[in-house]
């Protein structure tokens, strides 16, 4: 079925070139440090991920707590337009505890993971390359006894040697497993690296296309490469890409669903063919609610959704947005349901940007009074950061004052 939405028009995720967004904010998002939710907490987030139209929510790891189980099993029995994930490791009685958790939900998957890098192999899991393949074969079949849909990633994927990559993945897909997502679980790949995983395995696995396997990413952003890894990966050929909003997760955090997003649409000159599902008006509401909630507070110059990112206060900027706001702005922030761009009236700011406040605050000076309001505006903005509304109205009371003595 195909919808429209304000970033691409007509959306259809049959398309070829449609991409997936799966969205852990609730499960690898919720293990920043510092960060909690509660139940009723996530089972909000999980509506608002659904209204923002993500593909797939991940809502948690079933095993862990009481709470996980309870809250995968809550949003699995809410959300019905939305697959819904559970995490389970390649054991047993997690795949029960994750089968139970989704049982009954209208659209669900179990998401299983085993490590097959060579450090993790000798020093986490003290098994064999064969065993863990033979173990991550018997997982899949297990959790295929609770959904058709089974992702399964090999963890800490991209420092696994290539060859392995490509044994595990063809033997999972003989089990059953549905997405095959590969994760660079610390963050270590570089982009144009990244992305050759995905054509390399899909090259040696015709299984893959003929059986429409879906290629996942899952990125984080230890060196800072999270969001560019994940259009690397799509590039590879990836159709699925996991990340949360604002980026958080583990350590220095996941891809930033917004800033895929905004670079897809932006720069849609250069990733035409790629589409999602995503309404962007909703990025900017979720990005604050999910910050508020979690009390994780979002970087004041974060891409997308911080505080600074649609702000501008040098005097030469300012001037340049008042002719014309393409001079320094590549997005619209109204269209991702930010309120307006902000000129931020400080030191660096010129007097075209201080007149058109004085404007916006309902008075009408001449040109005279303009300076002698700019001069008392410089003397006061070198002594404080911001100078506020409040400021420029008393700066501009007591001219007049002035003036009429
Ligand atoms: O980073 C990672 O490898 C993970 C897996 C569980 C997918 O979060
Ligand atoms: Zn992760």
């Amino acid at each position: 079925m195909s919808t429209t939405n304000q970033q691409f028009g007509e959306v259809d995720p049959n398309n070829a070139k449609y991409i997936r967004i799966f969205d852990t904010t609730l499960r690898d998002g919720e293990q920043s440090p510092g960060a909690s939710l509660n139940n009723s907490e996530k089972l909000e987030i999980a509506r608002q991920l659904e209204a923002l139209g993500v593909d797939v929510i991940e809502a948690g790891f079933p095993i862990t707590s009481q709470g996980d189980f309870d809250s995968v099993r809550a949003i699995s029995q809410e959300i019905q337009n939305t697959i819904v994930a559970g995490l389970s490791r390649c054991v047993p009685r997690d795949i029960d505890r994750a089968g139970e958790a989704i049982k009954g939900g209208n659209k669900t998957r179990i998401h299983v993971f085993c490590a097959t890098s060579k450090i993790h192999r000798e020093h986490k899991l003290n098994k064999a390359f064969d065993e863990i393949v033979a173990l991550s074969k018997k997982s899949v079949a297990h959790a295929r006894e609770y959904t058709d849909d089974v992702e399964f990633s090999p963890e800490d994927g991209s420092r696994t040697e290539l060859n392995h990559l490509v044994d595990i993945t063809g033997a999972v897909i003989e089990a059953g497993a549905t997405t095959i997502n590969i994760p660079d679980t610390v963050g270590y790949a570089m982009p144009a690296e990244y992305g050759r995983i995905f054509s390399y395995v899909r090259e040696q696995l015709p299984i893959i296309d003929e059986k429409g396997i879906i290629l996942s990413s899952h990125c984080h952003n230890d060196l800072g490469f999270a969001v560019a890894n994940s259009i690397a990966a799509m590039q590879g050929g990836a159709r699925q890409i996991e990340c949360t909003i604002n980026g958080i997760g583990e350590r220095a955090g996941n891809a930033a669903l917004e800033e895929i997003i905004m670079a897809l649409r932006t720069r849609a000159d250069f990733y035409e063919q790629f589409t999602t599902g995503i309404k962007i008006e909703k990025l900017y509401p979720l990005s604050r609610m999910v910050s508020n909630l979690t009390g994780l507070l979002v970087q004041r110059n974060k891409a997308i959704v911080g505080e600074n990112a649609f702000a501008h206060e040098s005097g030469i900027h300012q001037d340049g947005m008042l002719k014309n706001r393409n001079t320094y702005e590549i997005m619209n922030p109204t269209d991702i349901g930010v309120p307006e761009s902000k000129l931020v009236l400080g030191k660096h700011s010129g007097r075209h940007a201080l007149k058109d406040r004085i404007e916006q605050l309902g008075y009408s000076i001449d040109d005279e009074m303009l300076i002698s309001v700019y001069d008392a505006f410089k003397t006061l903005a070198d002594k404080k950061k911001d100078v506020y509304d409040e400021d420029i109205e008393a700066i501009i009371d007591k001219e007049m004052e002035t003036e009429r003595q």
